[in-house]
């Protein structure tokens, strides 16, 4: 099997973001083909068409930096039943120019997570209707809606909630065939 680089993109900026304590106990979990790398979306100024004309240094580094990677693994909150602002800024951000679509053909995969009872359900689904247009062939099964994120954690942030271990391990593995398949 080809090893992969996989960007993972957390949709929120808060510093004790169960979303990133997710993500940080993916980048442990030791996918034997994957490497992990964590992009930073929150200094991106927000998309506005007028800046292609002199386009700012964090769009550039961000365009150039998602480039290099060969698949995208999007682990995100909900927004009033929604894609965090922050995370629809960036989808755009990489999206254009028109014709320079950098998302374009990358295997993706989504977990969301909440301190509710839905799995973020709202913000995976509308996530995907994004994807679709972006041309990202995006994981099907298993869904990953991750509930009462505030219980799965100790003190110092590491994930004990074994059975949240074992789902994010089964869910990588296929992720993993997924990227294989399509990439
Ligand atoms: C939320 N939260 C939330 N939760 C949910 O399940 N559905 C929702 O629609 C919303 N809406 C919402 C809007 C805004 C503006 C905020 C700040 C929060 C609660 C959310 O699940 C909770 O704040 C999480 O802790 C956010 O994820 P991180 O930052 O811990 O990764």
């Amino acid at each position: 099997m080809t090893s992969f680089k996989v960007a993972l993109i957390v949709g929120s900026l808060r510093k004790e973001s169960f979303n990133r304590k997710i993500a940080h106990a993916i980048t442990k979990l030791e996918i034997k083909n994957i490497s992990f790398g964590l992009l930073n979306i929150g200094n991106l100024p927000l998309y506005n068409e007028d800046l292609e004309k002199d386009v700012p240094i964090e769009w550039k580094n961000f365009r150039e930096e998602l480039q290099s990677f060969d698949a995208v693994l999007f682990v995100t909150p909900e927004y009033n039943r929604s894609v965090p602002g922050v995370l629809k800024n960036a989808l755009d951000v990489a999206s254009r120019p028109y014709g320079k679509n950098i998302w374009d053909a990358k295997p993706a995969a989504i977990i969301s997570s909440t301190i509710g009872g839905l799995g973020a359900f709202g913000a995976n689904h509308h996530l995907r209707q994004s994807l679709v247009f972006l041309n990202m062939p995006v994981l099907q099964q298993p869904e990953a809606y991750i509930s009462n994120a505030a219980s799965l954690f100790d003190e110092t942030g590491e994930l004990i909630n074994k059975s949240t271990q074992d789902f994010l391990k089964t869910f990588l593995e296929k992720f993993e065939a997924w990227v294989e398949r399509n990439i």
